[in-house]
């Protein structure tokens, strides 16, 4: 069954190129010049419409990804990012748990911790989301955030092992923010939520071994 999800995206990437490379082309040729301002807020309405295909698959999940998306938007406009990067880290937050889609329910809505197979499904989920968005021109530069944002600092983290600043920035911006908002809020298998400050207090133990210090040091400063 699970291999069965995972022979989607291969499909999509062969599919999907062909569109967007006509719609780009067009471009190219001026066809369409006066509609990029148009192309941009295409985006917004994309990440709309993915936000809400996950609310419909899981409200959790969905309203889990919407705070994300605030709080990492809020940490990246403390560091020297462009604006459009900052932005590009907000529309990641949106949709970094997108692959949850792809995810069984029986292992979604588990209210006890997950066996070892399951946590391997669980696991791809990074990998199901950035393949859904991969090809699509506007959210391309997404991409290596959603695919990276359970990597840690140590490289213990998944789907690659990225350590350090190997990690795109904004990836490292979301584990922490994922984390922050996980430990926060109650979710079907954490029924204990830590208040701010003692979420604070749990993530700066996995600084240097989970997440990276300039974002936790970001993070104490923005509740200080
Ligand atoms: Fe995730």
């Amino acid at each position: 069954m699970v291999e069965t999800r995972r022979d989607v995206s291969p499909q999509l990437s062969k599919s999907r190129p062909n569109l967007y490379q006509r719609i780009r082309g067009s471009l190219g040729k001026g066809k369409f010049g006066s509609r990029v301002e148009e192309l941009e807020a295409v985006s917004e309405a994309t990440v709309e419409l993915a936000a809400q295909a996950l609310d419909a698959r899981d409200l959790a999940i969905a309203s889990h990804c919407g705070r994300v998306a605030e709080l990492a938007s809020l940490l990246a406009q403390q560091f020297d990012l462009s604006r459009r990067d900052v932005e590009l880290i907000r529309m990641a937050g949106k949709l970094h748990d997108l692959g949850m889609i792809g995810v069984r329910d029986d292992i979604l809505n588990k209210p006890g911790p997950l066996s070892e197979d399951e946590w391997e499904i669980m696991r791809r989920h990074p990998d199901i989301g950035a393949d859904m968005i991969r090809w699509h021109p506007d959210l391309a530069a997404v991409t290596p955030l959603v695919r990276h944002h359970h990597e840690r600092w140590d490289g213990s983290g998944y789907p690659a092992g990225l350590r350090g600043d190997v990690i795109p920035v904004g990836a490292r911006i979301l584990a922490v923010a994922e984390s922050f908002d996980t430990i926060t809020n109650e979710r079907i298998y954490r029924a204990k939520t830590l208040s701010s400050v003692d979420a604070i207090r749990d993530i700066s133990e996995h600084v240097g071994s989970w997440y990276d210090r300039a974002v936790v040091d970001t993070l104490r400063a923005l509740y200080r």
